[in-house]
């Protein structure tokens, strides 16, 4: 079978990665002292499989073509590229993050460069093929899901240097959208193990926007969404490299809250006195609460709408009967 295939190359090329990144020169003093110096342990670096891509033509492709990999098969997971009829490697000179599934099987790749500049993207992904469907993946609920089950909540971040971080400092109940914004197949993964979702974004507008635009989703798929906005210029890695496990765990203590509560706030913020937009912020949110399951969760839905109804000082049972509109 062709996901077969895919799935032997991959677990193939992350060994050979891991390889190449332990036992060579270059990977030792490139890749290593490139995750060392982001502060990743050998023991984090171990966990999550991370590897090196040596920066020659087709080191890789060479090694995986005498041993007998199918070229038509290396090329659907992007792992090696034809150029001028020369099949070569695609990730040379990247550090490897893989991508595994819910039990552990590589699904694909996301290949960093090392100093970023304005001619290469930072990351590669793979490509979409038989087994890596972007839309459909988590990164990181390999190594969370336990985490997720026990404490009955999933935190949600931008990229796999967020993930990697925080299980460092001891937080592993998290997973990574990969800078996409959040589709419906990723959130009824989560739902698979928990109906509470935090999501930890940026708190610069483009983090705070695509947070946002995952809300009624989530919603809709019955999640309890609460959100922390990270300080601007830093990112859940950084932050947490910055003020240690304790302090990181003390901020997102604190600083949860509320996500139907949080848009209205910003929508409020944002209508100011413009009566038109405000009374198009009341519909919005009424549209928001109207998406809570009455049936699986009433008093949520009763709170939210009294809540709301006193932030924008508008009549309870107005709020209701609008909320109720939007119920079919
Ligand atoms: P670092 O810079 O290594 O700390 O990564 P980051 O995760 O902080 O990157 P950033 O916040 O810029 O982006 C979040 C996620 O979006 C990354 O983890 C990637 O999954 C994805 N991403 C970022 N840059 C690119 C890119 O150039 N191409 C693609 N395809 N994905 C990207
Ligand atoms: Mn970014
Ligand atoms: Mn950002
Ligand atoms: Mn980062
Ligand atoms: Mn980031």
């Amino acid at each position: 079978l062709m996901a077969d295939s895919l799935y032997i190359i991959n677990g193939f090329a992350r060994e050979y990665f891991s390889n190449t990144l332990f036992n060579t020169e270059e990977g030792q003093n490139v890749g290593l002292s490139y995750f060392e110096e982001r502060g990743f342990t050998q023991e984090t670096i171990r966990k999550f499989q991370l590897g090196y891509s040596l920066n020659t033509w087709d080191a890789f492709t060479k090694t995986a073509l005498s041993k007998g990999y199918n070229l038509e098969y290396l090329q659907k997971t992007g792992l090696v590229t034809v150029r001028n009829e020369q099949p070569g490697d695609n990730y040379r000179g990247r550090v490897i993050f893989p991508i595994h599934n819910q039990s552990g099987k590589v699904l694909g790749f996301g290949a960093r460069i090392l100093v970023k500049n304005d001619r290469a993207p930072k990351y590669i992904n793979s490509p979409e093929n038989e087994i890596y469907v972007k839309n459909r993946v988590l990164y990181g609920t390999y190594f969370a899901r336990h985490a997720i089950d026990k404490l009955n909540e999933c935190l949600l971040v931008e990229g796999y240097t967020d993930v990697i971080s925080l299980h460092q400092a001891g937080i592993e109940n998290v997973v990574a959208s990969s800078g996409t914004s959040l589709t419906q197949h990723q959130l009824r993964l989560i739902k698979k193990y928990t109906n509470n979702l935090t999501i930890l974004f940026d708190g610069d507008n483009a983090g705070i926007k695509a947070a946002l635009r995952g809300l009624d989703m989530a919603i809709e798929e019955g999640l309890n969404v609460k959100l922390v906005l990270i300080p601007d210029k830093e990112d859940p890695d950084s932050y947490v490299q910055k003020i240690g496990a304790d302090a990181f765990r003390e901020f997102i203590a604190s600083n949860k809250q509320d996500f139907v509560l949080f848009k209205l706030q910003i929508s409020m913020q944002d209508a100011g006195n413009d009566s038109n937009r405000k009374s198009q912020l009341v519909n919005e949110i009424a549209e928001t609460i109207s998406k809570i399951d009455k049936t699986e969760d009433f008093t949520r839905q009763q709170d939210y709408i009294r809540q709301c109804s006193q932030v924008l000082k508008i009549d309870e049972q107005g709020l209701i009967n609008l909320v109720n509109k939007f119920i079919r």
